[in-house]
């Protein structure tokens, strides 16, 4: 059966990789993004964090299309950064994108689904595990699945499905996106610094889009979906190992390597 997906952040990363596959196989796929080229029929220019234009916008692919059977949120972005220095205004817009804009959308869209209808929300597995420096992010993910497993639960019995999906370093334009602060203090020193490099000089080992994508496009077609998936080899077997031992293990090891 042929689908209406909506995909937000469409315009790059893992949900142009996403839109490339479902196009692919002859779904209609409408994109919102904040920058790109817009027709208004498939393509949206929306700001994720700003309801009421979500809301307007959601309408009008109702009314295009009359249904929405999947609504994949990828739109979302990383402050970098010692917490206690990055300012909270920062913050709350990353919150604004990555937790409310992901709430926004399906409030929006919750209307035009029905029974066997799904909904993705790309976490990450920095939901699984705090990562210093990058505490905000970590913390806004988690809110993601979060917001996943209590959907999940509330609308079992109207048939949708709600699924998070979280993956591990992806090659993307994330880190380029990614709003950095770098100032210090006595605390800690060139720590931020070294964190950042650490982070660059991974860049190379990250998955390539089509990997992630296709492992996620081969989730998104099971029959019966999981709360939560992990998506990239080694984070599966690190949430398998630090599942066996105490969590003073897990921040000494994670603060000690990241
Ligand atoms: N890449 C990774 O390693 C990784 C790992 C785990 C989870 N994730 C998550 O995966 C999702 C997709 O990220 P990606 O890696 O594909 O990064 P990406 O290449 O930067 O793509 C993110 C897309 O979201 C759009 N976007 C950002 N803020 C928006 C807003 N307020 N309204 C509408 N669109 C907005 C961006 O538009 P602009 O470019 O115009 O800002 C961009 O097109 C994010 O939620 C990210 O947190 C990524």
């Amino acid at each position: 059966m042929k689908k209406v997906v909506v995909i937000t952040g469409y315009n790059s990363g893992i949900g142009k990789g996403l839109t490339a596959l479902y196009q692919k196989d002859g779904h209609t796929v409408i994109g919102l993004d904040k920058f790109g080229e817009f027709d208004n029929k498939t393509t949206f220019m929306v700001d994720v964090a700003d309801e009421q234009l979500v809301a307007n916008t959601f309408d009008i692919i109702g009314n295009l299309y009359g249904k929405i059977d999947v609504l994949i949120n990828c739109a979302g972005y990383a402050v970098f950064g010692a917490t206690e220095l990055i300012p909270t205004q920062d913050a709350k817009n990353m919150f604004d994108v990555n937790y409310f804009g992901i709430l926004n959308c399906i409030k929006a869209a919750i209307k035009y689904m029905d029974k066997g209808s799904r909904i993705y929300n790309i976490s990450s597995a920095c939901a699984l595990y705090a990562v210093p420096f990058r505490t905000h992010y970590s913390a806004s993910k988690a809110a993601v699945s979060m917001l996943s497993y209590g959907l999940r639960m509330e609308l079992k019995d109207s048939g949708i499905d709600v699924v998070a999906i979280c993956p591990g370093d992806v090659r993307t334009n994330f880190s380029k996106n990614r709003k950095k602060t770098m100032l210090t203090n006595e605390k800690y020193g060139q720590r931020i610094e070294k964190s950042a490099k650490q982070i660059e000089q991974r860049e190379s080992k990250r998955m390539t889009i089509e990997y992630a994508t296709g492992k996620m496009y081969k989730i998104f077609n099971k029959k019966h979906t999981k709360p939560m998936y992990i998506v990239g080899k080694s984070i599966k077997f690190l949430n398998f190992v630090t599942r066996l031992v105490p969590t003073s293990t897990v921040l000494h090891f994670t603060n000690k390597y990241l």
